[in-house]
């Protein structure tokens, strides 16, 4: 974010309206037509790229143009398209092109530009911030797109990660610790921060790697009934599942070490059960999650990052495309939490064992459909971030939620002792 610490806060939002726009451009502009109009093959279930950039326009406009400063809407032929209850997906490939789309999110940032210097952020700020977040989570779904097209995630090297991890599962002692997150630019579903009580528990420093995954491959993990739960076999068994969606590529064995500490991405919240199971653990609660990433026990309160109260940077953590891939599970283990639990935010999203559920006290906001419409019991919470998450939405209290069965996700898992 700005290094001019002392900017107001109508400046720290513009700056990081233009960063955000900035990132999203550098990722659709160098697209050619396969990816940016079409569905990703054999995956009906996304949007095409275009669809996600000119959705972002569209929603930026709705809340901060007509919503906020009551503007009459711009392109209203546009807007069956881009509304999420409009279409269904398979009838979202007839865009608007490319040059048309960035034109029209243009036009409306120069009127939202505009409108900002006098915009009562007082009342608005949560909207704003919100707004900024939505675009954040878009591109992160259209990463995902590009890498259904086959721009599959690398495993990039780093200077930081040349030993070898040391595995470990640390100890959280039994406690009271504020879950959640009561600061005004929080996502509706974070709120209201509140206190909850764990028993001790142990969660491992790393989430699970390459190599310890391998294991459970070679052990015929995804042949063994004893692993999986009734809904994860019959799921494996229809799709025909063997290992994860972002599964290194066949290697000679010499070769496939080169990928044994990087943690494993693509899997379903059955593959990660599954491999829990095999190894005798459980995934975390979200709960357990974000103590072991968030409380500070000597400070007695909660940290947004890891690392403590400074934004993310480059250095901090694996995030915003920087790397334009997967790092090892040690590489940023300089920055881990309070406990030493490592790699928790950028990287790969961990599953939890949690349904995403409302905390007590939640309040909708901007509408039901954002978070409220999928406290259904049939999602389950993710945390952490991938290494393609944009810094405006990475943080220890975030919530992400999915389907058990979306191994589209850049997401891991990490494990906690059966105790
Ligand atoms: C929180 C990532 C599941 O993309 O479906 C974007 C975020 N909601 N526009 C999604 C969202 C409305 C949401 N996830
Ligand atoms: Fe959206």
């Amino acid at each position: 974010m700005s290094v001019f610490s002392e900017s107001s806060p109508i400046e720290v939002l513009r700056q990081a309206l233009i960063d955000c726009r900035q990132a999203t451009l550098k990722q659709v502009q160098p697209l050619g037509d396969r990816l940016y109009y079409r569905q990703p093959p054999g995956h009906p279930e996304f949007s095409p790229i275009g669809w996600h950039f000119g959705h972002i326009g569209f929603t930026e406009e709705l809340w901060l143009l007509r919503h906020c400063a009551g503007q009459p809407p711009q392109q209203p032929q546009t807007h069956r398209l881009y509304a999420a209850d409009g279409l269904p997906k398979q009838q979202r490939e007839q865009l608007p092109s490319l040059a048309n789309t960035c034109q029209a999110l243009q036009q409306v940032r120069q009127r939202v530009l505009e409108y900002l210097p006098r915009a009562p952020l007082s009342q608005q700020a949560r909207l704003w911030w919100f707004i900024l977040q939505h675009e954040s989570q878009h591109s992160e779904t259209m990463a995902i797109v590009e890498a259904l097209h086959g721009r599959k995630p690398l495993y990039v090297a780093h200077p930081a990660a040349s030993n070898a991890p040391e595995f470990k599962s640390i100890k959280i002692p039994a406690g009271t610790f504020l879950q959640g997150n009561s600061d005004g630019n929080a996502i509706d579903n974070e709120q209201p921060a509140f206190l909850q009580h764990l028993d001790r528990y142990h969660i491992d420093r790393y989430p699970v790697t390459c190599g310890q995954y391998r294991r459970f491959i070679e052990a015929g993990g995804y042949d063994n009934r004893d692993y999986w739960s009734a809904a994860g076999w019959q799921f494996i068994r229809q799709q025909n599942i063997q290992e994860p969606l972002y599964w290194p590529q066949q290697l000679p064995q010499t070769e496939a070490s080169h990928f044994d500490h990087y943690p494993v991405c693509g899997v379903s919240w059955y593959e990660a059960n599954a491999y829990a199971n095999f190894v005798g653990k459980r995934l975390p609660s979200e709960a357990e999650w974000e103590k072991a990433a968030s409380w500070n026990p000597q400070q007695h309160r909660p940290q947004p990052y890891p690392w403590g109260t400074e934004p993310p940077q480059s250095h901090h953590c694996n995030h915003h495309r920087r790397l334009g891939g997967i790092t090892p599970v040690h590489a940023y283990a300089d920055h881990c939490s309070p406990w030493g639990v490592a790699d928790m935010l950028g990287n790969v999203w961990e599953w939890t064992s949690t349904p995403f559920a409302g905390y007590s006290g939640f309040q909708s906001f901007p509408y039901q459909g954002y978070s409220q419409t999928y406290f259904d019991g049939q999602h389950y919470v993710l945390r952490g971030g991938s290494w393609t998450t944009r810094p405006w939405t990475l943080r220890n209290s975030f919530r992400n939620w999915y389907f058990p069965q979306v191994r589209e996700l850049f997401a891991g898992f990490r494990v906690c002792e059966r105790e």
